[in-house]
């Protein structure tokens, strides 16, 4: 396996050793913490510090400025780490992935530069109604510059998306749509082939929120045919504040860019600037170079588990959580109960907030999310405050959940 491209074999088939993998990460192996927000972060592996103490101790410099040999390896470094993250989601050409801040860093470039390039007063945008604010006010702020309108696709009462009200929601004046894979407040798993497909019989390009999918499933941006997809490195055993923005090619490099500085130019004057192509062109300024080198490392390791073998562990893990949930607690109403989910179950203690829950849980060493997730329009769908989220990743176990649900009994005999 070459050392600058390490996704380079096949997803393997080989039994796997769960407790091995939760031995690489460090907080919470052999530790008494129930680590169920993977949504909001998940946890990271040896390999991740590994990668980043290795190149501070041997190869750090800032990449694309020097001629030095230090900044060659770090260039040589951070480029084969883009080839990877390209291989991961088999983007046809690595230019067409560019690193960002993370999901909400990538859409609020593409509201911008699309917004810029392809948006006139009256046109559309079409959102979903499960979409979390990143997906949301990026493109209310470009729709208000713009004179646009924003629509959406209504969710059914069981969180998963309204298909039949697609045909009345897209037409001529729909110039985009932007929608979540995978839902992070619901764990709904939205047909997104079949999203894409629709909408480009209408000829409305989409761009897809990957954000909770890329941690739990195999991406393959070819074999969907989304135009845009953007993810967060954080959620996939990252580092923060790094992520990125995919597009095709013909649509992405035509667009103006978002933000201006060094590496993202061709020549400056000033009379006038002109532009680099992809990937330079959305890079502006010094990188996260070290974060996107670890995660590099990262997405090898995860490769070398297998995402199809991550996904399959994920969705059995989530569904033994929710069927316990359903048939073991009365006083539990499950929100969001969509056929198809991964990883995120959400419910409240009927009569109780969810923070107060959420509070008691903590009290036994147990960390989920409570609150809106940064979905306020769909907890008003429910017309609900929030909710309890517990994420699952692939290094938690049966016998956590089995764990949780001591401590929900008992916190719910305490609420009482
Ligand atoms: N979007 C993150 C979450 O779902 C922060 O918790």
């Amino acid at each position: 396996m070459s050392q600058l491209n390490p996704i380079a074999a096949p997803y393997t088939t080989a039994p796997i050793d769960w407790n091995a993998i939760r031995a690489d990460f460090p907080l919470i192996a052999g530790h008494d913490l129930i680590y169920f927000d993977n949504a909001a972060s998940s946890q990271k592996p040896k390999v991740f510090l590994e990668a980043m103490e290795n190149m501070v101790k041997n190869s750090y410099a800032n990449v694309h400025r020097g001629v030095h040999r230090l900044s060659q390896q770090a260039t040589d470094q951070y480029e084969a780490a883009r080839k990877t993250v390209a291989k991961f989601i088999n983007a046809a050409d690595e230019a067409e992935v560019v690193f960002t801040g993370g999901t909400t860093d990538s859409i609020n470039t593409l509201a911008y530069s699309f917004g810029e390039a392809h948006i006139q007063p009256g046109d559309e945008i079409l959102l979903s109604g499960m979409e979390h604010h990143a997906n949301i006010v990026p493109w209310q702020l470009m729709a208000e510059r713009k004179g646009a309108h924003i629509k959406v696709i209504p969710v059914l009462e069981n969180g998963s998306l309204d298909l039949e009200a697609l045909d009345a929601l897209m037409g001529p004046k729909t110039k985009l749509l932007s929608l979540v894979w995978v839902s992070n407040s619901l764990g709904t798993v939205n047909p997104i082939p079949y999203l894409i497909q629709k909408a480009h019989a209408y000829g409305i390009p989409v761009m897809v929120d990957a954000a909770q999918a890329a941690p739990h499933m195999p991406i393959d941006v070819q074999a969907i045919d989304c135009d845009f997809l953007a993810f967060s490195a954080h959620k996939m055993c990252g580092p923060t504040g790094l992520g990125v923005l995919y597009g095709k090619r013909h649509l992405f490099e035509p667009l103006p860019p978002y933000r201006g500085g060094g590496d993202m130019i061709d020549r400056v004057r000033f009379e006038k600037t002109t532009f680099q192509g992809l990937p330079f062109r959305f890079e502006a300024g010094t990188p996260h170079i070290l974060g996107a080198v670890a995660f590099a490392s990262v997405l090898a390791y995860l490769s070398n588990i297998g995402m199809r073998q991550i996904e399959a562990r994920e969705r059995q893990l989530s569904s033994s959580f929710r069927q316990q949930l359903q048939q073991n607690f009365p006083e539990v109403n499950a929100i969001g109960t969509a056929a198809d989910s991964v990883s995120v179950v959400s419910f409240l203690v009927k009569g109780h907030h969810p923070m107060d829950v959420g509070v008691l849980l903590d009290n036994q060493n147990i960390a989920v999310r409570t609150g809106h997730h940064c979905c306020q329009p769909l907890m008003d769908r429910f017309g609900i405050p929030g909710t309890v989220r517990a994420s699952l990743a692939f290094y938690n176990t049966e016998e956590e959940i089995e764990r949780f649900f001591v401590a929900l009994r008992k916190t719910i005999q305490l609420l009482r």
